[in-house]
């Protein structure tokens, strides 16, 4: 029996975007077919690179009705998670990586009322998620090091999302993969067991970001 084809969900990253015409963009992004909105913050100390703050959100808030998407590459994001949340975020990601304590984050994004995703770097492993799984809704794998779009694709976060699918089993958690994403590297990631595909590059690069966002739907 023909297995049912899952449908993929595309979470196009506005780091790509004009920033001089954000507004604009989000709206082009719902218009073009996107599930949800991604926004890469980063505070210039977890990532050498340093992005929006809430204000941001705050700004392009009404542009959507789309969730917003929100991953947070900050040493200390219990620092701002209060204010994202009420920015306008629907979906805080945190690193394992920060200096905070992961079950406070959790507990903290958790009192909003948000969804929660926990993020790894290409070096950590999958099994660092095991005690966290039973709390989040999702988790992103970086298929590159975190801080700037356009970098290439990193094949061994295919196997890290074969990995994880297995150890969710039946929970509830959704597997969000995040760098390089192109039509030509996602068909592995979603066969592997990717449910959402984060794209700044390849979306914002593409004539059509329509056609750009159908064609990671249907890989
Ligand atoms: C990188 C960000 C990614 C990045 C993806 O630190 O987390 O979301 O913007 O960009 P592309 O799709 O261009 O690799
Ligand atoms: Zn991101």
């Amino acid at each position: 029996m023909k297995q049912k084809r899952k449908n993929v969900l595309v979470s196009p990253s506005i780091l790509s975007a004009d920033f001089a015409n954000l507004g604009r963009d989000v709206r082009a992004l719902q218009r073009a077919g996107a599930d949800m909105i991604h926004v890469d913050v980063m505070d210039g100390h977890f990532v050498p690179n340093f992005t929006f703050g809430p204000p941001i959100v705050k700004a392009i808030r009404p542009y959507s009705d789309l969730p917003f998407d929100v991953h947070l590459m900050m040493a200390y994001p219990s620092d701002f998670i209060d204010q994202f949340a009420a920015a306008g975020a629907d979906i805080i990601t945190v690193h394992l990586e920060c200096c905070d304590d992961t079950p406070s984050l959790i507990a903290q994004i958790k009192k909003h009322h948000k969804k929660v995703g926990l993020s790894i770097k290409p070096h950590t492993k999958v099994s660092d998620l095991i005690p966290y799984l039973p709390d989040i809704d999702q988790v992103l794998i970086m298929s590159v090091e975190p801080g700037f779009g356009g970098q290439a694709f990193e094949k061994q976060a295919i196997k890290k999302i074969a990995e994880l699918k297995a150890l969710i089993g039946r929970k509830k958690v959704q597997i969000e993969v995040d760098g390089g994403i192109t039509d030509i590297t996602a068909p592995a990631c979603v066969l592997a067991g990717a449910d959402i595909l984060v794209a700044g590059s390849y979306i914002f690069g593409a004539r059509s970001k329509a056609a750009a966002i159908e064609k990671l739907k249907g890989v």
